[in-house]
């Protein structure tokens, strides 16, 4: 098979990749070996979301006595919500599939290997020659050796995703976002879960204020999640009594699971990459340029393979950008645009620069906050916990972070990352009237507030 364009591994660096390459006309072949969507759709991203809003419905009833509504205590009904989740999943991976086919890209359900410089061997016996390839194959779940998923108590996120159990106690390896998330929805199914994190800090590997990180662990704590910190998870320990997680200090925690989520790594094992001369970075990334090719010209990467943030829209940017600088000029990638959100409870999401990181690059700055709990919205649907930070450079106002902790943080950080992307200043922010009464009013309120000019706050 001979055409333009082959791409390795069809999660949403992958398939964007080939639907914006056929969309400008380029003969493209995805070769996947499992199902198309990768870790976000079939994985990640989306049954975490559902899982989400399925779970906070089980928070939310729970204390809506306090509003005059009572409901009978709610039963979950585990097989049901799995395969809800699982028909979610389903829906969109079956809209992927469809999109492909309409755009023309040829799809070939096997695995495949670089072979030389435009050459991908094919699990079937075939190969595909083409005058470009791209490595989309993303990551997977870091091990850590003295808990091997193949242990009856150990979950990998893949295994907590299945919703096979509600594990009376959860014990989580990592306060990341992974580990926080789903600490979160198995806390809201009735676990009783402990956070074991290495770090001084949770979250410590996304760049949030302390102010951010001090309100998520209030929530936590009152959530009933026990967070340990400045501990490594050391063993299992199988007893009499039952499985214990130890930790490095000497903390014995008892736990029917224990979920392992430490990092993930990218996916560059059997690919062909030492046959073909592609390099890796020192931390085990596919080495790419700014233009994503590899130490290989012709042989692009993209998404989680070549490290950076783990996100799958930052992959489909990447993807769309590649497609695009083959037949002119893409729009440009703006990394420092790129927004993350979070969904623990309350939600987090951020853009660009937190306060610290701006002023260690030696930034001149103006903070601009505004708090949920004054928010009219926010106190209508019971939200009150967290707040709406701005961060711009003193001199030209131009807005380089936002942070929102609080209700549907992931939703509101959009406007945001339009200021950041497109540099707007604070008052591009602040002037626009944004309708009442909504929570995006706090973006608006915030940018007022650094600008000494907030009506519903004090300035300061
Ligand atoms: P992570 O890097 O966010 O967190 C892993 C945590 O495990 C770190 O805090 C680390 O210090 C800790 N750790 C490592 N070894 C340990 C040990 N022996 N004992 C205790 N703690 C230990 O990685 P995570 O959560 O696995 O996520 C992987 C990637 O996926 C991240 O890049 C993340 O951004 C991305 N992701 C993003 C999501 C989102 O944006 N909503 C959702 C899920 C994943």
């Amino acid at each position: 098979m001979d055409t333009d364009i082959v791409i390795i591994g069809g999660g949403p660096g992958g398939y964007v990749c080939a639907l914006r390459a056929a969309q400008l006309g380029l003969k493209t072949v995805l070769v996947e070996e499992a199902k198309v969507g990768g870790t976000c759709l079939n994985w990640g991203c989306i049954p975490t979301k559902a899982l989400f809003s399925a779970t906070r419905l089980l928070s939310q009833a729970a204390d809506a006595a306090e509003i005059g509504l009572s409901f009978a205590p709610p039963s979950v009904d585990l097989p049901r919500l799995a395969s809800w989740k699982d028909e979610v999943v389903d829906t969109l991976v079956g809209g992927i599939d469809t999109l492909l086919e309409k755009n023309g890209v040829s799809v070939v359900r096997t695995r495949g290997r670089l072979q030389a410089p435009g050459r991908v061997a094919l699990d079937s016996g075939d190969v595909v020659t083409a005058k470009r390839v791209v490595l989309a194959t993303g990551s997977e779940p870091v091990r850590i050796p003295p808990f091997p998923f193949d242990h009856p108590a150990v979950w990998s996120s893949d295994d907590a995703l299945a919703m096979r159990e509600i594990p009376a106690r959860l014990a989580v390896i990592g306060g990341g976002v992974i580990g926080l998330e789903l600490a979160t929805i198995y806390r809201r199914l009735g676990s009783e879960v402990t956070v074991v994190e290495l770090l001084p800090e949770i979250l410590s590997t996304v760049d949030l204020d302390r102010r951010t990180i001090s309100t998520l662990k209030r929530s936590l704590k009152a959530q009933g999640i026990a967070v340990l910190t400045g501990t490594a998870a050391a063993a299992i320990e199988s007893t009499e009594e039952g499985t214990f997680l130890t930790t490095e200090d000497g903390q014995r925690i008892l736990s029917d699971r224990i979920l392992v989520a430490v990092g993930r790594r990218p996916r560059t094992h059997d690919l062909g990459l030492e046959t073909c001369g592609v390099n890796l970075d020192d931390r085990g990334f596919v080495a790419v340029n700014d233009r994503l090719e590899t130490s290989v010209p012709g042989i692009y990467a993209i998404g989680d393979v070549i490290g950076g943030a783990m996100l799958a829209h930052k992959a489909s940017a990447e993807g769309v950008f590649l497609a695009e600088s083959w037949v002119g000029e893409p729009h440009p990638l703006e990394l420092d645009g790129i927004p993350q959100a979070i969904f623990t409870d309350p939600e987090i999401a951020s853009v660009g620069s937190s306060e610290a990181k701006a002023k260690a690059a030696g930034r001149n700055v103006l903070v601009g906050r505004f708090p949920y709990a004054v928010l009219g919205k926010a106190l209508g649907m019971r939200e009150p916990d967290g707040f709406f930070q701005v961060v711009a450079d003193a001199d030209d106002h131009r807005i380089l972070g936002v942070q929102i902790i609080g209700a549907e943080a992931s939703d509101l950080i959009s406007e945001a990352a339009v200021a950041v992307q497109a540099s707007l200043p604070l008052e591009a922010v602040a002037d626009a009237v944004h309708p009442h009464p909504t929570l995006p009013e706090g973006l608006k309120e915030a940018a007022e507030n650094a600008l000494g000019r907030a009506i519903h706050t004090l300035n300061r």
